[in-house]
């Protein structure tokens, strides 16, 4: 069909209509010009299909699907295939379940760990970010299905998400929030995007063009629809249409649509802003009509091992001190009531309906297992007896497994956390238990990341994230070794909530601006550059086997950044079981003049390793990976010099590390003033030869010759002097105009 002819045959009425939804999810279409209306979904760990009564909180049942691990959880796989096989699963699903448009992923930076919603997001770092988003999108669009890439932008708290000002510099945006979706939206075109509730530097995201128009259109090249938030549209829709947030969601607002009829009829909007809107949306709308396949069968019990397999491949080791992997033929006590009723995924828009749910208690029904339940979920106060009962349990087994984490009610959708800490009851089975058995091993299942008092005490951490609706199979994979842990920690875990940088300004102002004040210190790139001593780092995580680095090459030692840089490691099992080894790549410059994290991640690669094996892991690095983006010339930089880059374990485990020098083709015009100083100055030939000569005759410089011993302090001082002062300071040595004739050869 063509689009153009469709929207020629459109009343005024019926495009503004189509501007917003027919009901909570389904897609306002010209049905009178025979093209059915669509339904979206959630999105983005599952497919939540309202049937009946909508909601976007998760409250009213959904049809059953297969609930997957969450973002936290799957992004600690940092494996790109994963991410895509899972995309495409998602994808087959929408198309047997009539769904135009997956609602996710969910990408925004983890800047607090008290989000309630980090469960669903994917990293505190944006690279990785990026490239986990862009395999997910490619794979569920590969099924003909849409994704919508949210929430954009700078989005990262939920206390007062629909009206809180965050308050961002523009190069933390660039670098930081925006880089993800960048990467995102480049690499794998997603039909949609939604904009967040909150604002960003005053102006709501429904309103806010530069980001909507500016920078995700004519920068990135953006193509699809931008659909609102369900609820994110302001009053004032015509701003919102003029800006580029082309769908509200959810429908009907008569109002909103009568407030673009009345604009276009008055003048004040050109109906062709609104014919654009509607050909986007409906531009998507029939690429899922056209290849619509509703015969499409969903497996719903080869999605739960899928489901049981990206678990097992994210789920992080945190500690083993040789208790794990544990025997089959060991008698083994499960204590914690998630053993039972595991917590497996998050509240609110995201909650799927799941098909079936394997708790770790049921997956060991086979084994000489044994268990009590230690707490009440209902309540974070400990009760003594079911204490006493676990503990009596744990005794009588040859090691206890303690089933705790952070429960519905601390996390969610919706609200923020209060503290980083358990439950009261989860955190004093866990003490109780490890003071009888001292063979205690820990399973956390929890959105974000927690303290741990007791981590001295016991002998293994098994952190399960909320590992969706196979979170039993796949923990009990893990704790008997049948797969061997690979997942690494796409998050730092804090000693102390005080610890994190955004701490001071989170919840934001009497006037509902949250300052992002940290600025590109976000996670790791704050806590590696104070040097602060971690919980647990980011990018680590244990294996039952061990790795080995060696010959980090570059293949060439000087560059220019608009060359690649290739980047090649050995790595090898040096243990005895077969594992797989997420290889991190940071690169960092040590003398850069630019206030800058000490290392930042521009390449991961998960391999597959028989013991004793050795494989070469190559990278290509290109500007990106070495620029920061200056804000006096908009645009990405590289600053000239030698970067160190770096092979790692983790971002706190540098294996072997090699130099390049990057020189930059980024041409910068320096306009010299009188306030310029020496330094500045001396960094040009003509100015070198001038503003020496005068320096050598200032009466400083004298000062210096007759002896007080200020030699470098003084030659400091005099370099930091502006122009000016070196004029006047040079008295009657100074001819008069020179000033003005050495700034008119320096600028010419
Ligand atoms: C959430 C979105 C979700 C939408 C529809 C909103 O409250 O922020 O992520 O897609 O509801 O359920």
């Amino acid at each position: 069909m063509d689009l153009k002819a469709i929207i020629a045959q459109m009343t005024l009425e019926e495009k503004a209509a189509l501007c917003s939804g027919k009901d909570f999810w389904h897609l306002e279409t010209p049905e009178r010009l025979g093209i059915p209306s669509v339904m979206v979904s959630d999105g983005p760990c599952g497919i939540r299909k309202q049937a009946d009564a909508a909601d976007h909180l998760g409250l009213n049942a959904s049809v059953p699907a297969t609930s997957y691990p969450t973002g936290s959880c799957m992004a600690c796989s940092f494996d790109r295939d994963l991410f895509r096989e899972s995309g495409e699963t998602l994808g087959h699903a929408c198309q047997a379940e009539e769904l135009a448009v997956l609602l996710g992923p969910a990408v925004n930076i983890k800047r607090s760990p008290l989000c309630g919603r980090n469960f669903e997001y994917l990293s505190e770092d944006p690279y990785l970010t990026g490239e986990l988003a862009k395999n997910y999108i490619n794979g569920v669009q590969s099924q003909n299905i849409g994704v919508s890439l949210k929430h954009y932008a700078a989005n990262s708290q939920e206390y007062n998400r629909m009206s809180s000002d965050s308050v961002v510099d523009e190069r933390t945006l660039r670098e930081i929030y925006l880089a993800g979706f960048e990467t995102a939206v480049k690499g794998s075109k997603p039909w949609t995007i939604m904009c967040s509730y909150n604002r960003i530097n005053g102006t709501f995201a429904a309103e806010n063009k530069r980001l909507l128009t500016d920078i995700l259109r004519d920068e990135w090249g953006f193509d699809g629809y931008v659909v609102s938030d369900w609820g994110a549209t302001t009053a004032d829709r015509v701003k919102c249409l003029e800006a580029g947030m082309d769908l509200e969601m959810p429908g009907k607002n008569a109002a909103n649509d009568k407030q673009l009829v009345e604009a276009v009829k008055n003048g004040t909007m050109d109906e062709s802003v609104l014919d654009t809107a509607v050909e986007r949306i409906l531009s998507v709308t029939l690429k899922y009509l056209d290849n619509r396949k509703p015969e499409t069968v969903i497996d719903f019990e080869a999605d739960h091992e899928k489901a049981r397999k990206i678990a097992a491949e994210s789920m992080v080791l945190l500690k083993n001190d040789g208790i794990l992997p544990l025997k089959r033929e060991q008698k083994i006590a499960f204590v914690g009531k998630f053993a039972e009723a595991p917590r497996f995924q998050g509240g609110g828009s995201s909650h799927v309906n799941s098909y079936k749910v394997t708790s770790a208690l049921e997956a060991a029904k086979d084994l000489r297992v044994t268990y009590a339940p230690g707490y009440a979920i209902e309540t974070a106060e400990p009760d003594d007896a079911m204490i006493a009962e676990a503990v009596e349990t744990a005794k009588n087994a040859d090691v206890a497994v303690v089933f705790v984490g952070i429960t519905d009610a601390m996390e969610s959708e919706g609200f923020d956390r209060k503290s980083l800490s358990m439950p009261k009851n989860h955190e004093a089975l866990v003490e109780a238990v490890a003071k009888a058995q001292k063979n205690t091993v820990v399973v956390v299942m929890c959105g974000g990341c927690i303290t741990m008092p007791w981590l001295d005490d016991v002998r293994g951490v098994l952190y399960a994230y909320l590992g969706g609706e196979a979170v039993g199979a796949a923990t009990l994979d893990l704790l008997f070794g049948d797969v061997n842990p690979s997942g690494k920690l796409a998050e730092t875990f804090p000693r102390r909530l005080e610890d994190n940088p955004s701490y001071l300004y989170y919840f934001g102002d009497e006037q509902n601006k949250t300052e992002y004040r940290e600025g590109v210190f976000v996670g790791y790139r704050y806590y590696d550059k104070k040097n602060l001593d971690v919980l647990f780092p980011f990018g680590y995580g244990l294996s039952y086997t061990t790795f080995e680095y060696s010959d980090l090459t570059v293949d060439k030692t000087a560059m220019q950044d608009t060359d690649t840089l290739t980047v090649s490691v050995k790595v090898k099992n040096t243990g005895a079981v077969k594992g797989k080894e997420v290889v991190q790549l940071y690169v960092g410059m040590p003398k850069s003049r630019t206030i800058r994290p000490d290392k930042e991640l521009r390449g991961f690669e998960k391999i597959e390793l028989e013991p004793g094996e050795e494989k070469t892991v190559s990278f290509t690095l290109s500007k990106r990976a070495f620029a920061y983006y200056r804000t006096d010339i908009s645009d990405w930089c590289v600053e000239s010099g030698e970067y160190v880059i770096m092979a790692a374990k983790s971002s706190r485990d540098i294996a072997c590390t090699a130099t390049v020098q990057v020189e930059s083709t980024t041409a910068i015009k320096r306009v010299y003033t009188m306030n310029s100083t020496v330094e500045e100055i001396m960094e040009s030939p003509v100015g070198r030869e001038i503003v020496g000569k005068m320096m050598a005759a200032s009466p400083l410089a004298q000062m210096d010759d007759d002896g007080l011993g200020m030699g470098e302090g003084m030659e400091r001082m005099m370099m930091e002097m502006p122009l000016r002062a070196l004029i006047s300071f040079g008295g009657d040595s100074v001819p008069e105009g020179m000033g003005e004739m050495l700034l008119q050869q320096l600028n010419a």
